[in-house]
């Protein structure tokens, strides 16, 4: 049994995620979404937003679990007897990053490996960034995430609540 965490701001989730989580899924016999709670961001959508969505997202994967963490990603992988983390990679500027990262988890959890999923072709321009930015200047999202989500995403904008 290979139970593996998919972590990240989700802040929305994309297209990009979505396609992520349901390769892994097929990969692994459980995966984690586990959504970060990092009080130094002020995300556009709040955890327990960001949580209900994804656990909408991913209702019809039997084998996916969707979980918040605040703290270290690999303390949240030993708490869940997780082995393997799962991370998208897009393009070689994630690489450095994602490199960084996946060397300290692995200097902090020696037992905790890192794995990459090559983004697919066709969501590797997207991130969560960019569907806010064009979101805020009231642009077309719908290529980047599903209906109801870019709904949300715009009624966030809309309503003045985020400026
Ligand atoms: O969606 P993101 O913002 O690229 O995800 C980043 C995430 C959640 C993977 C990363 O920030 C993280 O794991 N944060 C928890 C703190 C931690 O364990 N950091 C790694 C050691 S520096």
């Amino acid at each position: 049994m290979v139970r593996a965490i998919y972590p990240g701001s989700f802040d929305p989730v994309t297209y990009g995620h979505i396609d992520i989580v349901k390769r892994a899924a097929g990969i692994f016999d459980e995966l984690i979404v586990a959504v970060l709670s990092n009080r130094a961001k002020s995300p556009l959508f709040s955890m327990e937003e960001r949580v209900n969505i994804l656990c909408e997202v991913f209702a019809d994967i039997p084998n996916v679990r969707v979980v918040s963490f605040e703290g270290l990603l690999v303390d949240l992988a030993e708490e869940l007897d997780a082995s393997v983390i799962v991370r998208g990679l897009r393009a070689v500027t994630d690489f450095e990053y994602e490199l960084q990262l996946a060397q300290t988890n692995n200097v902090l959890k020696k037992k905790v490996e890192t794995m990459f999923l090559i983004t697919s072709l066709k969501y590797a321009y997207l991130s969560s960034s960019t569907v806010k930015e064009v979101a805020s200047y009231g642009g077309d999202i719908s290529k980047f995430l599903p209906p109801k989500i870019a709904k949300l995403t715009y009624d966030k904008y809309r309503t003045g609540e985020i400026k």
